[in-house]
Protein backbone atom coordinates (compact mmCIF):
# COMPACT_ATOMS: atom_id res chain seq x y z
CA UNK A 1 0.00 0.00 0.00
CA UNK A 2 1.04 3.20 -0.93
CA UNK A 3 0.45 6.14 1.53
CA UNK A 4 0.62 9.83 1.11
CA UNK A 5 0.80 10.99 4.87
CA UNK A 6 -0.34 13.95 6.47
CA UNK A 7 -3.56 14.41 5.62
CA UNK A 8 -6.05 14.65 8.70
CA UNK A 9 -8.71 12.08 8.61
CA UNK A 10 -12.61 13.40 8.34
CA UNK A 11 -15.30 11.71 8.10
CA UNK A 12 -17.49 8.44 8.70
CA UNK A 13 -17.40 4.87 9.11
CA UNK A 14 -18.75 1.64 10.03
CA UNK A 15 -17.10 -1.12 12.10
CA UNK A 16 -16.77 -4.61 10.51
CA UNK A 17 -17.74 -7.76 12.07
CA UNK A 18 -14.99 -8.76 14.45
CA UNK A 19 -12.83 -11.83 12.79
CA UNK A 20 -11.85 -13.23 16.21
CA UNK A 21 -15.44 -13.35 17.61
CA UNK A 22 -16.80 -15.44 13.75
CA UNK A 23 -13.67 -17.44 13.33
CA UNK A 24 -14.50 -19.52 16.65
CA UNK A 25 -18.68 -18.80 15.70
CA UNK A 26 -17.97 -20.08 12.32
CA UNK A 27 -16.05 -23.46 13.97
CA UNK A 28 -19.12 -24.08 15.67
CA UNK A 29 -20.71 -24.99 12.77
CA UNK A 30 -18.85 -28.54 13.16
CA UNK A 31 -21.45 -29.47 16.55
CA UNK A 32 -24.35 -30.03 13.99
CA UNK A 33 -25.13 -32.97 12.02
CA UNK A 34 -27.28 -32.66 9.44
CA UNK A 35 -28.40 -28.92 10.31
CA UNK A 36 -27.40 -25.45 9.69
CA UNK A 37 -26.07 -22.79 11.20
CA UNK A 38 -26.52 -19.30 9.76
CA UNK A 39 -24.27 -16.57 11.04
CA UNK A 40 -25.02 -12.78 9.98
CA UNK A 41 -22.00 -9.71 10.11
CA UNK A 42 -19.37 -12.48 8.43
CA UNK A 43 -16.46 -10.18 7.53
CA UNK A 44 -14.85 -10.65 4.09
CA UNK A 45 -11.18 -11.19 5.29
CA UNK A 46 -8.57 -13.99 4.26
CA UNK A 47 -8.88 -15.55 7.23
CA UNK A 48 -12.57 -16.05 6.92
CA UNK A 49 -12.45 -16.99 3.57
CA UNK A 50 -9.79 -19.79 5.15
CA UNK A 51 -11.65 -20.92 7.44
CA UNK A 52 -14.72 -21.60 4.86
CA UNK A 53 -11.88 -23.34 2.34
CA UNK A 54 -11.59 -25.75 5.82
CA UNK A 55 -15.22 -25.95 6.52
CA UNK A 56 -15.80 -26.82 3.04
CA UNK A 57 -13.17 -29.68 2.88
CA UNK A 58 -14.38 -31.22 5.68
CA UNK A 59 -18.13 -31.52 4.46
CA UNK A 60 -19.93 -28.50 4.98
CA UNK A 61 -21.59 -26.62 2.02
CA UNK A 62 -20.54 -23.31 2.46
CA UNK A 63 -22.66 -20.15 1.21
CA UNK A 64 -21.51 -16.66 1.72
CA UNK A 65 -23.13 -13.11 1.03
CA UNK A 66 -22.09 -9.80 0.99
CA UNK A 67 -23.54 -6.89 -0.96
CA UNK A 68 -20.62 -4.27 0.56
CA UNK A 69 -22.98 -3.39 3.84
CA UNK A 70 -24.79 -6.56 5.17
CA UNK A 71 -23.14 -10.19 5.19
CA UNK A 72 -24.18 -13.52 6.29
CA UNK A 73 -22.75 -16.56 6.05
CA UNK A 74 -24.65 -20.12 5.97
CA UNK A 75 -23.23 -23.61 6.64
CA UNK A 76 -25.29 -26.52 5.79
CA UNK A 77 -23.41 -29.42 7.25
CA UNK A 78 -24.01 -33.10 6.63
CA UNK A 79 -25.11 -35.84 8.56
CA UNK A 80 -20.88 -36.87 8.59
CA UNK A 81 -18.21 -35.13 8.45
CA UNK A 82 -14.85 -35.47 7.36
CA UNK A 83 -12.37 -35.29 10.52
CA UNK A 84 -8.69 -34.94 8.58
CA UNK A 85 -7.76 -30.74 8.34
CA UNK A 86 -5.70 -30.83 5.43
CA UNK A 87 -1.88 -29.52 6.01
CA UNK A 88 -2.08 -26.68 3.84
CA UNK A 89 -5.01 -24.73 5.10
CA UNK A 90 -3.99 -25.54 8.99
CA UNK A 91 -1.04 -24.29 8.82
CA UNK A 92 -2.50 -20.85 6.80
CA UNK A 93 -3.68 -19.89 10.36
CA UNK A 94 -3.46 -20.52 14.08
CA UNK A 95 -7.34 -20.47 14.29
CA UNK A 96 -7.48 -23.95 12.80
CA UNK A 97 -7.01 -24.94 16.45
CA UNK A 98 -10.62 -24.35 16.84
CA UNK A 99 -11.39 -27.46 15.03
CA UNK A 100 -10.03 -29.61 17.64
CA UNK A 101 -12.83 -29.42 20.15
CA UNK A 102 -15.68 -29.21 18.02
CA UNK A 103 -14.62 -32.21 15.53
CA UNK A 104 -13.69 -34.05 17.87
CA UNK A 105 -16.82 -33.95 20.11
CA UNK A 106 -18.77 -34.96 17.49
CA UNK A 107 -16.78 -37.31 15.26
CA UNK A 108 -14.94 -39.42 18.23
CA UNK A 109 -11.56 -38.38 16.35
CA UNK A 110 -9.30 -35.30 14.69
CA UNK A 111 -6.02 -35.17 13.06
CA UNK A 112 -5.22 -31.57 13.05
CA UNK A 113 -1.50 -30.57 11.57
CA UNK A 114 -0.29 -27.96 13.80
CA UNK A 115 -1.46 -24.71 13.17
CA UNK A 116 0.29 -21.57 11.49
CA UNK A 117 -0.83 -17.56 11.80
CA UNK A 118 1.21 -14.34 13.06
CA UNK A 119 4.78 -14.73 13.72
CA UNK A 120 4.32 -13.25 17.37
CA UNK A 121 6.12 -15.35 19.00
CA UNK A 122 5.61 -19.16 20.28
CA UNK A 123 1.96 -20.25 20.26
CA UNK A 124 1.51 -23.50 21.75
CA UNK A 125 -1.72 -25.45 22.14
CA UNK A 126 -1.05 -26.84 25.57
CA UNK A 127 -3.89 -25.66 27.35
CA UNK A 128 -6.27 -26.79 24.25
CA UNK A 129 -4.70 -30.31 24.90
CA UNK A 130 -4.43 -30.56 28.37
CA UNK A 131 -8.45 -29.94 28.59
CA UNK A 132 -9.41 -32.44 25.70
CA UNK A 133 -7.15 -34.71 27.77
CA UNK A 134 -8.85 -34.52 30.88
CA UNK A 135 -12.42 -34.48 29.01
CA UNK A 136 -11.34 -38.64 28.00
CA UNK A 137 -9.30 -37.51 24.78
CA UNK A 138 -6.21 -39.99 23.63
CA UNK A 139 -3.62 -37.68 21.95
CA UNK A 140 -0.72 -37.98 19.86
CA UNK A 141 1.34 -35.71 17.91
CA UNK A 142 3.22 -37.38 15.43
CA UNK A 143 5.66 -35.20 12.61
CA UNK A 144 3.72 -32.07 14.06
CA UNK A 145 0.07 -33.67 13.72
CA UNK A 146 -2.00 -33.98 16.23
CA UNK A 147 -3.95 -37.00 16.02
CA UNK A 148 -6.83 -37.38 18.67
CA UNK A 149 -9.55 -39.30 19.56
CA UNK A 150 -12.34 -40.47 22.06
CA UNK A 151 -13.74 -44.15 23.20
CA UNK A 152 -17.60 -42.79 22.88
CA UNK A 153 -18.17 -39.10 23.92
CA UNK A 154 -16.36 -37.13 25.40
CA UNK A 155 -16.92 -36.12 29.18
CA UNK A 156 -17.97 -33.45 31.40
CA UNK A 157 -15.98 -32.51 34.16
CA UNK A 158 -14.98 -29.76 35.95
CA UNK A 159 -10.91 -28.11 34.09
CA UNK A 160 -8.81 -25.17 35.48
CA UNK A 161 -7.19 -23.21 32.97
CA UNK A 162 -3.51 -22.62 33.50
CA UNK A 163 -4.41 -18.96 31.68
CA UNK A 164 -6.96 -17.77 30.63
CA UNK A 165 -6.19 -19.04 26.66
CA UNK A 166 -8.86 -17.12 24.64
CA UNK A 167 -8.28 -20.33 21.97
CA UNK A 168 -8.73 -22.92 24.73
CA UNK A 169 -11.48 -21.25 26.53
CA UNK A 170 -13.17 -21.30 23.07
CA UNK A 171 -12.25 -24.86 21.77
CA UNK A 172 -12.92 -26.38 25.61
CA UNK A 173 -16.49 -24.84 25.16
CA UNK A 174 -17.34 -26.52 22.01
CA UNK A 175 -15.87 -29.77 23.11
CA UNK A 176 -18.13 -29.21 26.68
CA UNK A 177 -21.38 -28.73 23.79
CA UNK A 178 -21.43 -32.26 22.82
CA UNK A 179 -19.90 -33.92 25.63
CA UNK A 180 -22.00 -36.01 28.22
CA UNK A 181 -22.74 -34.28 31.70
CA UNK A 182 -21.80 -31.09 33.07
CA UNK A 183 -18.76 -29.41 32.38
CA UNK A 184 -17.13 -26.86 34.47
CA UNK A 185 -14.17 -24.72 33.10
CA UNK A 186 -12.43 -21.99 35.61
CA UNK A 187 -10.28 -19.15 34.66
CA UNK A 188 -11.46 -18.71 31.76
CA UNK A 189 -10.98 -15.59 28.92
CA UNK A 190 -13.80 -13.65 28.99
CA UNK A 191 -12.96 -10.98 25.84
CA UNK A 192 -16.28 -10.10 24.26
CA UNK A 193 -15.67 -12.92 21.49
CA UNK A 194 -16.13 -15.65 24.38
CA UNK A 195 -19.51 -13.95 25.09
CA UNK A 196 -20.54 -14.09 21.39
CA UNK A 197 -19.48 -17.61 21.50
CA UNK A 198 -21.66 -18.13 24.20
CA UNK A 199 -24.52 -16.91 22.15
CA UNK A 200 -23.82 -18.72 19.41
CA UNK A 201 -24.00 -22.09 21.36
CA UNK A 202 -26.88 -21.38 23.08
CA UNK A 203 -28.44 -20.81 19.49
CA UNK A 204 -28.19 -24.55 18.75
CA UNK A 205 -29.22 -25.87 22.00
CA UNK A 206 -26.57 -25.55 24.25
CA UNK A 207 -26.72 -24.39 27.67
CA UNK A 208 -23.97 -22.22 28.83
CA UNK A 209 -23.87 -19.94 31.84
CA UNK A 210 -20.56 -17.50 32.05
CA UNK A 211 -20.29 -17.12 35.52
CA UNK A 212 -18.71 -14.59 37.82
CA UNK A 213 -15.57 -13.19 36.89
CA UNK A 214 -13.90 -16.15 35.05
CA UNK A 215 -15.72 -19.27 34.88
CA UNK A 216 -18.25 -21.06 32.45
CA UNK A 217 -20.75 -24.39 33.05
CA UNK A 218 -22.03 -25.58 30.05
CA UNK A 219 -24.43 -28.71 29.69
CA UNK A 220 -23.58 -30.72 27.05
CA UNK A 221 -26.68 -32.38 24.87
CA UNK A 222 -27.14 -35.48 22.48
CA UNK A 223 -27.63 -33.71 19.52
CA UNK A 224 -27.29 -29.78 18.24
CA UNK A 225 -30.20 -28.57 16.33
CA UNK A 226 -29.92 -25.73 13.38
CA UNK A 227 -29.79 -21.84 14.85
CA UNK A 228 -29.07 -18.05 13.48
CA UNK A 229 -26.56 -15.47 15.25
CA UNK A 230 -24.46 -12.76 14.62
CA UNK A 231 -21.02 -11.52 14.72
CA UNK A 232 -20.19 -8.85 17.72
CA UNK A 233 -18.51 -5.56 15.78
CA UNK A 234 -14.90 -5.66 15.75
CA UNK A 235 -13.33 -3.80 18.75
CA UNK A 236 -10.01 -3.86 17.25
CA UNK A 237 -10.46 -2.71 13.74
CA UNK A 238 -12.65 0.18 15.46
CA UNK A 239 -9.72 0.86 17.34
CA UNK A 240 -7.23 1.28 14.51
CA UNK A 241 -9.14 3.69 12.70
CA UNK A 242 -9.98 5.66 16.54
CA UNK A 243 -6.04 5.89 16.09
CA UNK A 244 -5.48 6.87 12.93
CA UNK A 245 -8.34 9.73 13.31
CA UNK A 246 -5.99 10.55 16.62
CA UNK A 247 -2.68 10.35 14.86
CA UNK A 248 -4.00 12.57 12.12
CA UNK A 249 -5.25 14.74 14.25
CA UNK A 250 -8.79 14.74 12.54
CA UNK A 251 -12.61 14.80 12.61
CA UNK A 252 -13.59 10.96 12.21
CA UNK A 253 -16.67 9.34 13.68
CA UNK A 254 -16.66 5.12 13.96
CA UNK A 255 -19.30 3.71 14.09
CA UNK A 256 -20.85 0.45 15.28
CA UNK A 257 -18.78 0.50 18.68
CA UNK A 258 -19.72 -1.35 21.46
CA UNK A 259 -18.08 1.39 23.85
CA UNK A 260 -17.52 -1.81 27.07
CA UNK A 261 -15.35 -3.44 25.09
CA UNK A 262 -12.83 -0.63 24.55
CA UNK A 263 -13.05 0.55 27.57
CA UNK A 264 -9.10 -0.12 28.25
CA UNK A 265 -7.96 1.90 25.46
CA UNK A 266 -10.75 4.79 26.00
CA UNK A 267 -9.48 5.14 28.88
CA UNK A 268 -5.50 5.40 27.83
CA UNK A 269 -6.60 7.93 25.12
CA UNK A 270 -8.59 9.64 27.93
CA UNK A 271 -4.98 9.77 30.03
CA UNK A 272 -2.98 10.69 27.35
CA UNK A 273 -5.54 13.50 26.52
CA UNK A 274 -6.84 12.92 22.91
CA UNK A 275 -10.12 14.49 22.23
CA UNK A 276 -13.21 12.18 21.77
CA UNK A 277 -16.58 11.37 22.48
CA UNK A 278 -18.06 8.12 23.02
CA UNK A 279 -22.47 8.43 22.24
CA UNK A 280 -24.13 5.10 21.99
CA UNK A 281 -22.36 2.70 19.55
CA UNK A 282 -20.36 5.72 18.35
CA UNK A 283 -16.85 7.13 18.98
CA UNK A 284 -16.36 10.85 17.56
CA UNK A 285 -12.34 11.89 17.62
CA UNK A 286 -12.02 15.20 17.26
CA UNK A 287 -8.22 17.44 16.84
CA UNK A 288 -5.83 17.82 19.94
CA UNK A 289 -2.99 18.95 20.72
CA UNK A 290 0.08 16.06 21.26
CA UNK A 291 -0.69 12.97 23.35
CA UNK A 292 0.50 13.17 26.75
CA UNK A 293 2.54 9.74 26.94
CA UNK A 294 1.37 7.08 29.11
CA UNK A 295 2.37 3.64 30.60
CA UNK A 296 0.58 0.64 29.35
CA UNK A 297 0.82 -2.98 29.81
CA UNK A 298 -0.93 -5.27 28.07
CA UNK A 299 -3.76 -7.77 29.67
CA UNK A 300 -6.24 -10.74 29.03
CA UNK A 301 -9.35 -8.64 29.15
CA UNK A 302 -10.98 -6.65 30.48
CA UNK A 303 -7.26 -5.25 30.14
CA UNK A 304 -5.37 -3.67 27.70
CA UNK A 305 -5.67 -5.57 24.20
CA UNK A 306 -2.28 -6.84 22.84
CA UNK A 307 -3.91 -6.64 19.55
CA UNK A 308 -4.21 -2.75 19.97
CA UNK A 309 -0.51 -2.86 21.48
CA UNK A 310 1.12 -1.68 17.94
CA UNK A 311 -1.35 0.44 16.75
CA UNK A 312 -1.01 2.21 20.05
CA UNK A 313 2.74 2.37 19.79
CA UNK A 314 2.06 4.11 16.72
CA UNK A 315 0.26 6.91 18.13
CA UNK A 316 2.33 7.54 21.36
CA UNK A 317 5.34 7.73 18.90
CA UNK A 318 4.23 10.94 18.46
CA UNK A 319 3.29 12.16 22.04
CA UNK A 320 5.32 14.56 23.94
CA UNK A 321 7.73 12.64 26.18
CA UNK A 322 8.67 9.12 27.19
CA UNK A 323 5.78 6.24 27.16
CA UNK A 324 6.36 2.75 28.06
CA UNK A 325 4.44 -0.10 27.05
CA UNK A 326 4.83 -4.11 28.68
CA UNK A 327 3.66 -6.96 26.49
CA UNK A 328 2.71 -9.39 28.74
CA UNK A 329 0.30 -11.76 26.86
CA UNK A 330 2.78 -12.64 23.50
CA UNK A 331 6.38 -12.93 23.15
CA UNK A 332 8.07 -11.01 19.95
CA UNK A 333 5.78 -8.76 20.00
CA UNK A 334 7.54 -6.01 18.99
CA UNK A 335 8.88 -7.08 15.54
CA UNK A 336 7.47 -3.19 14.19
CA UNK A 337 9.32 -0.45 16.29
CA UNK A 338 12.44 -1.25 13.79
CA UNK A 339 9.89 -0.78 11.41
CA UNK A 340 8.30 2.32 12.99
CA UNK A 341 11.82 3.46 13.64
CA UNK A 342 12.64 3.40 9.72
CA UNK A 343 9.93 6.34 9.81
CA UNK A 344 11.58 8.31 12.26
CA UNK A 345 10.24 7.10 15.58
CA UNK A 346 12.43 6.40 18.99
CA UNK A 347 11.10 2.65 20.02
CA UNK A 348 13.28 0.98 22.17
CA UNK A 349 13.14 -2.48 22.96
CA UNK A 350 14.26 -3.90 26.53
CA UNK A 351 12.99 -7.37 26.39
CA UNK A 352 8.99 -7.54 27.02
CA UNK A 353 8.82 -3.55 27.03
CA UNK A 354 9.08 -0.84 24.08
CA UNK A 355 9.66 2.41 25.48
CA UNK A 356 8.36 4.77 23.20
CA UNK A 357 10.39 8.51 22.95
CA UNK A 358 8.00 10.60 21.45
CA UNK A 359 9.21 12.57 18.34
CA UNK A 360 7.30 15.51 16.50
CA UNK A 361 7.02 14.25 13.28
CA UNK A 362 7.49 10.91 10.96
CA UNK A 363 8.37 10.65 7.79
CA UNK A 364 7.34 7.89 4.70
CA UNK A 365 9.60 5.06 4.62
CA UNK A 366 9.85 1.80 2.87
CA UNK A 367 8.47 -0.69 5.41
CA UNK A 368 7.32 -4.15 5.72
CA UNK A 369 4.17 -5.70 8.18
CA UNK A 370 5.71 -8.17 9.68
CA UNK A 371 2.50 -9.19 11.10
CA UNK A 372 -1.21 -8.32 10.77
CA UNK A 373 -1.21 -5.82 14.00
CA UNK A 374 2.00 -5.00 13.00
CA UNK A 375 0.84 -3.76 9.47
CA UNK A 376 -1.96 -2.10 10.98
CA UNK A 377 0.20 0.07 12.67
CA UNK A 378 2.21 0.99 10.02
CA UNK A 379 -0.45 2.19 8.20
CA UNK A 380 -1.88 4.34 10.36
CA UNK A 381 1.62 5.63 10.98
CA UNK A 382 1.95 6.41 7.57
CA UNK A 383 -1.27 8.29 7.39
CA UNK A 384 0.84 10.54 9.78
CA UNK A 385 3.79 10.39 8.52
CA UNK A 386 5.28 13.34 6.11
CA UNK A 387 5.93 12.07 2.97
CA UNK A 388 5.31 8.78 0.58
CA UNK A 389 5.09 5.53 2.95
CA UNK A 390 4.96 1.84 1.21
CA UNK A 391 3.84 -1.29 3.37
CA UNK A 392 5.39 -4.30 2.22
CA UNK A 393 3.31 -7.41 2.85
CA UNK A 394 0.24 -6.30 2.78
CA UNK A 395 -1.19 -9.96 2.87
CA UNK A 396 -0.55 -9.81 6.53
CA UNK A 397 -3.41 -6.68 6.87
CA UNK A 398 -6.06 -8.39 4.83
CA UNK A 399 -6.28 -11.48 7.30
CA UNK A 400 -7.99 -8.88 9.44
CA UNK A 401 -9.04 -5.60 7.71
CA UNK A 402 -11.79 -5.66 5.49
CA UNK A 403 -11.46 -2.97 2.58
CA UNK A 404 -8.97 -1.15 4.73
CA UNK A 405 -7.92 0.89 1.40
CA UNK A 406 -11.30 1.84 0.77
CA UNK A 407 -12.64 2.99 4.33
CA UNK A 408 -9.39 5.34 4.56
CA UNK A 409 -10.18 6.84 0.87
CA UNK A 410 -13.64 7.11 2.45
CA UNK A 411 -12.15 9.27 5.60
CA UNK A 412 -10.04 11.38 2.96
CA UNK A 413 -6.47 9.40 2.89
CA UNK A 414 -4.36 8.83 0.19
CA UNK A 415 -3.90 5.30 -0.42
CA UNK A 416 -3.14 3.43 -2.95
CA UNK A 417 -2.66 -0.62 -4.09
CA UNK A 418 0.21 -1.49 -5.91
C1 LIG B 1 -6.53 -14.89 20.36
C2 LIG B 1 -6.72 -13.95 19.20
C3 LIG B 1 -5.49 -13.05 19.05
C4 LIG B 1 -5.20 -12.35 20.37
C5 LIG B 1 -5.11 -13.34 21.51
C6 LIG B 1 -4.96 -12.68 22.87
C7 LIG B 1 -8.12 -15.22 17.69
C8 LIG B 1 -8.26 -15.94 16.40
N1 LIG B 1 -6.91 -14.73 17.99
O1 LIG B 1 -5.41 -15.72 20.02
O2 LIG B 1 -5.75 -12.10 18.02
O3 LIG B 1 -3.97 -11.66 20.26
O4 LIG B 1 -6.30 -14.16 21.55
O5 LIG B 1 -6.00 -11.79 23.09
O6 LIG B 1 -9.08 -15.07 18.43
N2 LIG B 1 -0.84 -20.07 25.27
C9 LIG B 1 -0.18 -21.16 25.75
N3 LIG B 1 -0.74 -22.39 25.60
C10 LIG B 1 -1.96 -22.56 25.00
C11 LIG B 1 -2.64 -21.44 24.52
C12 LIG B 1 -2.06 -20.20 24.68
O7 LIG B 1 0.92 -21.04 26.30
O8 LIG B 1 -2.41 -23.71 24.91
C13 LIG B 1 -0.22 -18.72 25.41
C14 LIG B 1 0.11 -18.14 24.04
O9 LIG B 1 1.33 -18.60 23.57
C15 LIG B 1 0.10 -16.66 24.34
C16 LIG B 1 -1.00 -16.53 25.40
O10 LIG B 1 -1.17 -17.82 25.94
O11 LIG B 1 1.31 -16.25 24.88
C17 LIG B 1 -2.32 -16.02 24.87
O12 LIG B 1 -2.81 -16.87 23.87
P1 LIG B 1 -4.36 -17.09 23.58
O13 LIG B 1 -5.18 -16.30 24.53
O14 LIG B 1 -4.61 -18.55 23.45
O15 LIG B 1 -4.50 -16.42 22.14
P2 LIG B 1 -5.11 -17.03 20.84
O16 LIG B 1 -6.39 -17.73 21.15
O17 LIG B 1 -4.07 -17.75 20.08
Amino acid sequence: MKITGGIPLKGTIKTQGAKNAALPVMAVALLLRGETLTLDNVPDLYDIHSMMEILQTLGVDVEYKHDGKNSQAIFRVPDELKWEVPESLARKMRASSLMLGPLLANCGRVSLPLPGGCSIGARPIDLHLKGLKQMGAEIDIKDGVVHARVKGRLRGRRIYLDFPSVGATENLMMAASLASGETIIENIAREPEIDNLAATLRCIGVTVELEGVGGVRIKGIDKAHSGRDKVIPDRIEACTYILAGVMTNGHIKVEDVVPSHIDAILAKMEEARAKFTVKKNVVEIFPAKRLHPVTIKTMPYPGFPTDSQPQMAAALSLAAGVSTIEESVFQARFLYAQELNRMGANIQISRDVAIIRGVENLHGAAVKATDLRAGAALIIAGLAAKGETRVEDMIHVWRGYEAIDKKLTDLGAKVELM
